[in-house]
Protein backbone atom coordinates (compact mmCIF):
# COMPACT_ATOMS: atom_id res chain seq x y z
CA UNK A 1 0.00 0.00 0.00
CA UNK A 2 1.36 3.27 -0.83
CA UNK A 3 1.95 6.23 1.16
CA UNK A 4 -1.47 8.63 0.72
CA UNK A 5 -1.70 12.37 1.42
CA UNK A 6 -3.65 11.54 4.55
CA UNK A 7 -0.26 10.21 5.55
CA UNK A 8 1.26 13.07 4.97
CA UNK A 9 -0.99 14.86 7.33
CA UNK A 10 -0.95 12.50 9.76
CA UNK A 11 3.26 13.11 9.26
CA UNK A 12 3.04 16.43 10.04
CA UNK A 13 0.46 16.53 13.06
CA UNK A 14 3.01 14.16 15.23
CA UNK A 15 5.69 16.61 13.97
CA UNK A 16 7.33 13.82 12.04
CA UNK A 17 9.45 15.53 9.09
CA UNK A 18 8.48 14.86 5.56
CA UNK A 19 11.22 12.96 3.31
CA UNK A 20 11.14 14.00 -0.22
CA UNK A 21 13.29 13.69 -3.63
CA UNK A 22 12.72 14.53 -6.86
CA UNK A 23 13.47 10.92 -9.12
CA UNK A 24 12.82 9.98 -12.47
CA UNK A 25 13.53 6.86 -12.87
CA UNK A 26 13.28 3.07 -11.79
CA UNK A 27 16.58 2.14 -10.61
CA UNK A 28 16.77 5.17 -8.21
CA UNK A 29 13.07 4.73 -7.14
CA UNK A 30 14.05 1.43 -5.49
CA UNK A 31 17.13 2.56 -3.92
CA UNK A 32 15.83 5.64 -2.71
CA UNK A 33 12.84 4.15 -1.09
CA UNK A 34 15.47 1.41 0.30
CA UNK A 35 16.35 4.09 2.09
CA UNK A 36 13.60 5.70 3.36
CA UNK A 37 11.95 8.37 0.95
CA UNK A 38 8.26 8.78 1.90
CA UNK A 39 7.72 10.79 -1.30
CA UNK A 40 9.41 10.95 -4.82
CA UNK A 41 8.50 14.01 -6.80
CA UNK A 42 8.73 13.60 -10.76
CA UNK A 43 9.03 17.21 -10.85
CA UNK A 44 9.86 18.89 -14.59
CA UNK A 45 12.93 19.78 -13.21
CA UNK A 46 14.16 16.78 -15.58
CA UNK A 47 13.90 18.83 -18.05
CA UNK A 48 17.58 20.21 -16.83
CA UNK A 49 18.80 17.32 -15.14
CA UNK A 50 17.84 14.68 -17.84
CA UNK A 51 17.07 16.69 -21.11
CA UNK A 52 19.92 19.16 -20.60
CA UNK A 53 17.24 22.11 -20.96
CA UNK A 54 18.85 25.57 -19.36
CA UNK A 55 14.85 25.23 -17.97
CA UNK A 56 11.87 23.30 -16.96
CA UNK A 57 9.65 25.33 -19.96
CA UNK A 58 10.22 22.90 -22.63
CA UNK A 59 8.93 19.79 -20.84
CA UNK A 60 5.79 17.72 -22.21
CA UNK A 61 3.13 15.78 -20.69
CA UNK A 62 4.43 12.55 -22.58
CA UNK A 63 8.20 13.47 -20.97
CA UNK A 64 6.22 13.54 -17.36
CA UNK A 65 3.73 10.47 -18.24
CA UNK A 66 7.30 8.72 -19.21
CA UNK A 67 9.05 9.45 -16.07
CA UNK A 68 5.89 8.78 -13.93
CA UNK A 69 5.42 4.96 -15.03
CA UNK A 70 9.44 4.99 -14.58
CA UNK A 71 9.38 5.89 -10.64
CA UNK A 72 5.94 4.04 -10.04
CA UNK A 73 7.64 0.76 -11.64
CA UNK A 74 10.62 1.11 -9.18
CA UNK A 75 8.95 1.48 -6.08
CA UNK A 76 6.12 0.22 -3.69
CA UNK A 77 5.58 2.17 -0.99
CA UNK A 78 6.74 5.80 -1.98
CA UNK A 79 3.91 9.02 -2.75
CA UNK A 80 4.44 9.37 -6.01
CA UNK A 81 3.74 13.25 -6.99
CA UNK A 82 3.51 14.19 -10.97
CA UNK A 83 4.28 17.62 -11.74
CA UNK A 84 2.19 19.24 -14.52
CA UNK A 85 4.80 20.61 -16.59
CA UNK A 86 4.25 24.78 -18.20
CA UNK A 87 1.45 25.36 -20.17
CA UNK A 88 -0.72 21.73 -18.93
CA UNK A 89 -2.78 23.50 -17.08
CA UNK A 90 -2.81 27.17 -16.99
CA UNK A 91 -5.10 27.57 -19.38
CA UNK A 92 -8.07 26.19 -17.73
CA UNK A 93 -9.27 24.06 -15.03
CA UNK A 94 -10.54 21.58 -17.99
CA UNK A 95 -7.27 21.67 -19.48
CA UNK A 96 -5.42 21.14 -15.78
CA UNK A 97 -8.24 18.33 -15.50
CA UNK A 98 -7.55 16.28 -19.14
CA UNK A 99 -3.85 16.23 -17.90
CA UNK A 100 -4.09 15.57 -14.49
CA UNK A 101 -5.86 12.44 -14.96
CA UNK A 102 -3.09 11.44 -17.74
CA UNK A 103 -0.97 11.58 -14.42
CA UNK A 104 -2.89 9.83 -12.02
CA UNK A 105 -3.32 7.22 -14.84
CA UNK A 106 0.30 7.08 -15.05
CA UNK A 107 0.28 6.12 -11.32
CA UNK A 108 0.94 9.44 -9.05
CA UNK A 109 -0.79 9.56 -6.28
CA UNK A 110 -1.16 13.44 -6.17
CA UNK A 111 -0.07 16.21 -8.57
CA UNK A 112 1.37 19.15 -8.32
CA UNK A 113 1.32 22.71 -9.94
CA UNK A 114 2.91 26.00 -9.51
CA UNK A 115 1.27 29.37 -9.08
CA UNK A 116 -0.83 30.97 -5.89
CA UNK A 117 -3.96 33.07 -6.04
CA UNK A 118 -4.41 32.15 -9.50
CA UNK A 119 -4.48 28.29 -9.53
CA UNK A 120 -6.92 28.31 -6.89
CA UNK A 121 -10.32 27.38 -8.77
CA UNK A 122 -8.06 24.84 -10.68
CA UNK A 123 -6.50 23.71 -7.33
CA UNK A 124 -10.66 23.05 -5.65
CA UNK A 125 -11.89 22.26 -9.74
CA UNK A 126 -9.04 19.05 -9.33
CA UNK A 127 -9.91 18.22 -5.72
CA UNK A 128 -13.48 18.15 -6.10
CA UNK A 129 -13.02 15.41 -8.97
CA UNK A 130 -10.54 13.07 -6.88
CA UNK A 131 -7.02 14.52 -7.91
CA UNK A 132 -5.03 15.49 -4.99
CA UNK A 133 -3.39 18.37 -5.50
CA UNK A 134 0.34 19.74 -4.26
CA UNK A 135 1.24 23.80 -4.42
CA UNK A 136 4.15 25.17 -5.35
CA UNK A 137 4.86 28.77 -3.88
CA UNK A 138 7.62 30.76 -3.55
CA UNK A 139 10.37 30.58 -6.46
CA UNK A 140 8.16 29.06 -9.06
CA UNK A 141 10.66 27.81 -12.09
CA UNK A 142 8.02 28.09 -14.50
CA UNK A 143 7.79 31.47 -13.91
CA UNK A 144 11.46 32.32 -14.23
CA UNK A 145 11.27 34.78 -16.93
CA UNK A 146 8.67 36.64 -15.19
CA UNK A 147 10.25 36.45 -12.22
CA UNK A 148 13.49 37.84 -13.82
CA UNK A 149 15.58 34.78 -12.97
CA UNK A 150 16.45 32.05 -9.64
CA UNK A 151 15.83 34.25 -6.92
CA UNK A 152 15.12 34.18 -3.36
CA UNK A 153 11.31 35.46 -3.10
CA UNK A 154 9.07 36.83 -0.48
CA UNK A 155 11.90 39.17 0.75
CA UNK A 156 10.03 42.29 1.25
CA UNK A 157 7.13 42.74 3.95
CA UNK A 158 4.53 42.92 1.01
CA UNK A 159 5.74 40.51 -0.70
CA UNK A 160 6.02 37.51 2.23
CA UNK A 161 2.39 38.34 3.18
CA UNK A 162 1.56 37.75 -0.50
CA UNK A 163 3.02 34.47 -0.27
CA UNK A 164 1.17 33.91 3.10
CA UNK A 165 -2.35 35.18 1.67
CA UNK A 166 -1.62 32.58 -1.37
CA UNK A 167 -0.87 29.46 0.86
CA UNK A 168 -4.07 30.31 2.81
CA UNK A 169 -5.68 30.89 -0.63
CA UNK A 170 -4.31 27.10 -1.44
CA UNK A 171 -5.34 25.49 1.39
CA UNK A 172 -8.72 26.68 1.07
CA UNK A 173 -9.14 25.35 -2.48
CA UNK A 174 -8.21 21.84 -0.79
CA UNK A 175 -4.64 21.82 -1.56
CA UNK A 176 -3.49 18.28 0.55
CA UNK A 177 0.23 19.94 0.70
CA UNK A 178 2.37 22.83 -0.41
CA UNK A 179 6.17 22.99 -2.06
CA UNK A 180 7.95 26.41 -0.59
CA UNK A 181 11.10 27.27 -2.59
CA UNK A 182 13.62 29.53 -2.03
CA UNK A 183 12.00 31.99 0.76
CA UNK A 184 13.51 33.71 4.15
CA UNK A 185 13.50 31.02 7.03
CA UNK A 186 11.04 33.42 8.71
CA UNK A 187 8.13 33.39 6.30
CA UNK A 188 8.62 29.42 5.83
CA UNK A 189 8.41 29.18 9.67
CA UNK A 190 5.09 31.76 9.34
CA UNK A 191 3.45 30.00 6.14
CA UNK A 192 4.14 26.11 8.14
CA UNK A 193 2.84 27.62 11.73
CA UNK A 194 -0.44 29.64 10.05
CA UNK A 195 -1.37 26.50 7.56
CA UNK A 196 -3.06 23.41 8.77
CA UNK A 197 -1.31 21.16 5.49
CA UNK A 198 1.97 19.74 5.16
CA UNK A 199 4.64 22.17 3.80
CA UNK A 200 7.84 21.11 2.39
CA UNK A 201 10.34 23.35 1.46
CA UNK A 202 13.63 23.48 -0.61
CA UNK A 203 15.37 26.06 0.42
CA UNK A 204 12.40 27.29 2.80
CA UNK A 205 14.56 26.78 6.06
CA UNK A 206 14.31 23.91 8.73
CA UNK A 207 10.55 24.37 9.80
CA UNK A 208 8.82 23.39 7.26
CA UNK A 209 6.75 20.36 7.65
CA UNK A 210 9.07 18.69 5.45
CA UNK A 211 12.20 19.03 3.01
CA UNK A 212 13.10 18.10 -0.82
CA UNK A 213 16.07 18.26 -2.85
CA UNK A 214 16.31 17.58 -6.40
CA UNK A 215 18.20 14.32 -6.84
CA UNK A 216 20.92 15.13 -8.84
CA UNK A 217 21.89 18.44 -6.92
CA UNK A 218 22.15 16.45 -3.77
CA UNK A 219 24.46 13.45 -5.70
CA UNK A 220 26.46 15.75 -6.95
CA UNK A 221 25.66 14.71 -10.56
CA UNK A 222 24.52 17.79 -12.39
CA UNK A 223 26.81 19.70 -13.81
CA UNK A 224 25.16 23.18 -13.80
CA UNK A 225 25.62 25.98 -10.96
CA UNK A 226 24.01 24.93 -7.54
CA UNK A 227 21.54 26.86 -5.66
CA UNK A 228 22.36 27.66 -2.09
CA UNK A 229 20.15 25.32 -0.45
CA UNK A 230 21.83 22.13 -2.60
CA UNK A 231 23.66 20.26 0.03
CA UNK A 232 26.15 17.68 -1.27
CA UNK A 233 25.29 14.28 0.26
CA UNK A 234 28.29 12.52 -1.58
CA UNK A 235 30.74 14.26 0.34
CA UNK A 236 31.85 11.67 2.91
CA UNK A 237 29.36 9.30 1.84
CA UNK A 238 30.82 5.70 0.37
CA UNK A 239 27.79 5.32 -1.45
CA UNK A 240 24.57 7.07 -3.17
CA UNK A 241 22.63 4.70 -0.61
CA UNK A 242 24.60 6.08 2.20
CA UNK A 243 23.73 9.58 0.36
CA UNK A 244 20.15 9.34 0.29
CA UNK A 245 20.54 7.69 3.93
CA UNK A 246 22.30 10.59 5.15
CA UNK A 247 19.76 12.89 3.72
CA UNK A 248 16.96 10.84 5.45
CA UNK A 249 18.76 10.75 8.55
CA UNK A 250 18.88 14.91 8.81
CA UNK A 251 15.43 15.44 7.65
CA UNK A 252 13.97 13.17 10.43
CA UNK A 253 16.26 14.50 12.72
CA UNK A 254 15.70 18.30 11.97
CA UNK A 255 19.74 18.35 11.19
CA UNK A 256 19.27 19.81 7.37
CA UNK A 257 18.64 22.33 6.78
CA UNK A 258 21.31 24.15 8.63
CA UNK A 259 21.51 27.92 8.43
CA UNK A 260 24.00 27.71 5.46
CA UNK A 261 21.50 26.26 3.39
CA UNK A 262 19.01 28.64 4.75
CA UNK A 263 18.03 32.05 3.18
CA UNK A 264 17.99 34.95 5.84
O1 LIG B 1 10.62 20.14 -10.56
C1 LIG B 1 11.07 19.96 -9.41
O2 LIG B 1 11.93 19.11 -9.14
C2 LIG B 1 10.53 20.81 -8.36
C3 LIG B 1 11.34 20.98 -7.11
C4 LIG B 1 12.26 22.14 -7.29
C5 LIG B 1 10.50 21.15 -5.90
O3 LIG B 1 9.50 21.40 -8.52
Amino acid sequence: MRITTANLQKLRDESNRITMLSCYDASFAALCEAAGVEVFLIGDSLGMVMQGHDSTLPVSMEDMIYHTRCVVRGSQRALVVGDLPFGSYQQSPQQAFENAARLMAAGAGVVKLEGGAIMAETVAFLVARGIPVMGHLGLTPQSVHTLGGYRVQGKSEEAAQRILQEARLLQDAGAAALVLECIPVALGKQITDTLRIPTIGIGAGPHCSGQVLILHDMLDIYPGKKARFVKNYMQGAGSVQEAVQRFVREVKDGSFPTPEYCFA
